[in-house]
C-alpha cells in the first residue's frame, strides 16, 4: 500500500510527480507529498493530509521548483492521518518515501536515541533518521547499513542534500519499478505511474540499490558491484490507464471486460483447444498433481471457488480454496502432489505472496494466475499464467475478476483434456461456450440502465441479503464484497438453503434480498427459497436465467433476465450484473466510487 514516485531528468519534477501520484492514488489516499530538489540543492517538502488534489492545490499556491524529486500517497499503518506524518520525511540532511512496514520501529527509536528529534509517529520517519545516522557521505554504504537495520517491507526511494539530482531506491517485498525516459529517469511503485513516459521498465530486485540519474540508471547489489537490469516492456496500452470519457474508472473497467475477456482466452486457443504452451504450462504439471489448492485475497479469493466448482464438476478433482491470509496458521497440508494457485490482479499481496512461499517450503509445485507483469508473485511462482486485463485502477475489482475466471476456466479445460477426463469433441464444447462469455456478458452491459433502475431500490437500505445455491452463491459473495466495499452497505451473502438454520431470523421487511438463480439442477429448490424470504416480508430482485418461468400467483418486485449459457458459465454474465448493481449504488449515493474510505488496491501489509 502507498504509492511512490521519484523523477530526475531535465524537466520541472513537480507536474510530472503530481500527475503520477494521481494516477497511484488508488494504492493509498489518506495524505500525499513530494520532495523536490532545488537550484541551491536545497531539498524542500510539501505534504498535506488528504488526496493529491489537495497537494496539487498547496503547489499551485506555493510550488517547488527544480528538475528532480520523489513523491508517495499514503495508506496510513503507523501513525493517524495528518499533515506531519504524511510522506516525505526529511531527516538531516536525508529524505526518504516509504511503501511498507518497519516492523522494529520502536526498538530503532530507542537504540538511535530518536524519540526527541522525530516529528511524526511514522515508522518511515525512523527509516530517515537512521541513514541520516549512517551517512557520511557514501550514500551506497549508508543505504547498505541501513536495510541490515530494518524489519519488516520497506520500498524506500532516497534523497541526499549533498547528493543533488540523484534519487537511490531499494526495496524488500514492496515493489519499485524503475524506467528510462526520453529525457530522464523515474522509479515508481507500479508502472502504470509510468506507462506514458516510458514502455520499458524494470523490477528493482529485492536488497539491489537503483542509481536514477538524469543520463542514466544503474544498479547494484548490497556489496556495491554493478548489475545488469532485466528490462521489461509494458504490455498495455497507455490509454487503457486513463478514464476513457467514463466518471470512474470502475465504470469503465467494468465496460472493457469483453474485451479483455477475449484477449486473455484468444491467444490461448488453437484449433478450438485451450493451448497453454505460450505460458510455458507443460500437461505434466495438470496430469502429476493429486490436489488443488488455490490461495489468494477478497476478490481473487472468490473467483478460486468458482475454480472449484468447475475442477471438482468437469475435472472431477479435489481442489481447495485457502484465504491466504488464513494459509500458513492453519497448518494447510500441500506437498509435492498438490498444486497450488496463486491468484491475485496486483502480484503483490502479502498475504497471497508470503502463503506461496509456505507452499514452495512444503514442496508444492506453484502457479500463478497474475493481472500485472513481473510482479512478485508471478515471479515466486514455478508458472504463471498472465491475465490480460490491463490497468486496473479503481479499488473494487471488476475486470480482474472476470480474467481470473477465464485463465480458470481455460485451466479446467486442459486439465480435463489432458487426464483425459475430455475428449476432444468435450473440450472444444467447453471452450465454444467460454468464447461466448465475453457476447454474454455485453448483453448485460448494454442493458446497464435497467441495473441502475434497479440499483435504486436498495438506495436507502442498511442491510442486504444475497441468496443463491452452488455457483449461484460463490458468484454472490464476490457481489456481496462489490457492494459492501463502495456502498457501505452491509450485505451478506447466504447460501440459501442455509438461511433457515438461523438467518432467516434476520429477514424482515426492512432487508431487500437479492437472489440469484441460474443453476438448473437447483432452480426450484431455489425459487422456493426466495418465497421464504417473501413470506418474511422481504423485498426480493431477481436475477435469474432468461428462459425460466415465474410462478404467475407470486408478485415480483423487480426481476432481470440473464443471457441464457451453460450452467456452469452463468457466473460470466451474473458477475456484470452484480458489478453494475453496487457501482450504480455507490454513484447515486454520491460516492467516491473508485477510492473507498479505509482501502487500498494494493494490499503490502500483512
Ligand atoms: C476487491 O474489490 C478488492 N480489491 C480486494 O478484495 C482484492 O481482490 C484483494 O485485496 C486481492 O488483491 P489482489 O488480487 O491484487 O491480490
Amino acid at each position: 500500500m502507498c504509492g511512490i514516485i521519484g523523477y530526475t531528468g531535465r524537466n520541472e519534477a513537480e507536474g510530472i510527480m503530481l500527475d503520477a501520484l494521481e494516477v497511484l492514488e488508488y494504492r493509498g489516499y489518506d495524505s500525499a507529498g513530494i520532495a523536490v530538489c532545488g537550484e541551491d540543492h536545497q531539498v524542500r517538502i510539501r505534504k498535506c493530509a488528504g488526496r493529491v488534489k489537495d497537494l496539487r492545490s498547496l503547489c499551485e499556491r506555493d510550488g517547488l521548483s527544480g528538475v528532480c524529486g520523489i513523491g508517495h500517497t499514503r495508506w496510513a499503518t503507523h501513525g493517524g492521518v495528518s499533515d506531519a506524518n504524511a510522506h516525505p520525511h526529511q531527516f538531516g540532511g536525508v529524505t526518504v518515501i516509504h511503501n511498507g512496514i518497519i516492523e522494529n520501529y520502536k526498538s530503532l527509536i530507542a537504540q538511535y536515541k530518536l524519540e526527541e528529534k522525530l516529528k511524526s509517529q511514522t515508522d518511515s520517519e525512523v527509516a530517515a533518521a537512521v541513514a541520516s545516522h549512517f551517512y557520511n557521505g557514501d550514500p551506497y554504504a549508508a543505504i547498505r547499513k541501513t536495510v541490515l537495520k530494518l524489519k519488516g517491507t520497506f520500498a524506500l526511494g532516497i534523497m541526499f542534500e549533498d547528493i543533488p539530482d540523484v534519487i537511490f531506491a531499494v526495496r524488500n517485498v514492496s515493489p519499485i519499478v524503475v524506467a528510462r525516459t526520453e529525457e530522464g529517469s523515474m522509479m515508481a511503485s507500479d508502472v502504470t505511474a509510468l506507462g506514458q513516459y516510458s514502455k520499458d521498465y524494470f523490477v528493482l530486485p529485492e536488497f539491489h540499490v537503483a542509481t536514477l540519474k538524469k543520463e542514466s540508471v544503474e544498479l547494484y547489489d548490497m556489496s556495491g558491484e554493478p548489475v545488469e537490469p532485466q528490462w521489461l516492456t509494458v504490455n498495455w496500452d497507455v490509454n487503457r490507464s486513463s478514464k476513457g470519457g467514463y466518471p470512474f474508472y470502475m465504470e469503465k473497467e467494468i465496460m472493457e471486460q469483453p474485451q479483455v475477456i477475449r484477449e486473455t482466452i484468444e491467444p490461448r486457443m488453437k484449433e478450438g483447444l485451450p493451448d497453454l504452451t505460450q505460458d510455458g504450462i507443460p500437461d505434466s504439471l495438470l496430469t502429476e498433481c493429486s490436489q488443488i489448492c488455490v490461495v489468494a485475497c477478497g476478490t481473487a479469493m472468490h473467483a478460486g471457488l468458482v475454480g472449484k466448482a468447475l475442477m471438482q464438476s468437469f475435472v472431477k478433482m479435489h481442489m481447495d480454496v485457502e484465504l491466504a491470509s488464513e494459509f500458513m496458521y492453519t497448518d494447510s497440508l500441500v506437498d509435492g502432489k498438490t498444486l497450488v494457485i496463486a491468484i491475485s490482479q496486483s502480484g503483490e499481496t502479502i498475504d497471497t505472496l508470503e502463503a506461496l512461499k509456505y507452499a514452495k517450503r512444503n514442496g508444492a509445485k506453484t502457479l500463478a494466475i497474475v493481472n500485472v507483469k513481473g510482479a512478485s508473485i508471478a515471479r515466486e511462482s514455478d508458472y504463471v499464467i498472465y491475465t490480460n486485463a490491463g490497468p486496473e485502477i479503481a479499488v473494487a475489482s471488476t475486470k480482474a475478476y472476470t480474467t481470473q475466471l477465464a485463465a480458470l476456466y481455460l485451466l479446467t479445460g486442459r486439465m480435463a483434456y489432458a487426464r483425459g477426463v475430455f475428449d476432444e469433441a468435450a473440450t472444444r464444447a467447453f471452450m465454444a461456450e467460454l468464447q461466448r462469455a465475453p457476447e454474454a456478458i455485453q448483453k448485460v452491459l448494454d442493458r446497464r440502465e435497467e441495473i441502475h433502475y434497479i440499483a435504486r431500490r436498495i438506495l436507502n437500505a442498511k442491510d442486504v441479503f444475497m441468496i443463491g445455491r452452488g455457483m449461484d452463491y460463490s458468484i454472490l459473495l464476490e457481489g456481496s464484497l462489490k457492494l459492501k466495499e463502495i456502498s457501505y452497505i452491509h450485505s451478506e451473502a447466504y447460501a440459501s438453503g442455509e438461511l433457515k438454520h438461523g438467518t432467516i431470523a434476520l429477514i424482515t421487511q426492512d432487508t431487500p434480498v437479492i437472489a440469484v438463480i441460474t443453476q438448473d439442477k437447483v432452480q426450484s429448490k431455489e425459487f422456493s427459497n426466495v418465497k421464504e424470504v417473501q413470506s418474511r416480508g422481504a423485498e426480493v430482485i431477481l436475477f435469474m436465467k432468461e428462459n425460466y418461468r415465474l410462478d404467475e400467483d407470486a408478485s415480483w418486485d423487480s426481476v432481470f433476465k440473464l443471457p441464457q449459457m451453460r450452467d456452469e458459465f452463468m457466473v460470466m454474465p451474473v458477475s456484470a450484473a452484480l458489478q453494475l448493481l453496487a457501482y450504480y449504488v455507490s454513484l447515486d449515493k454520491g460516492l467516491d466510487v473508485d477510492k473507498p474510505r479505509n482501502l487500498a488496491k494494493v494490499v503490502t501489509v500483512e
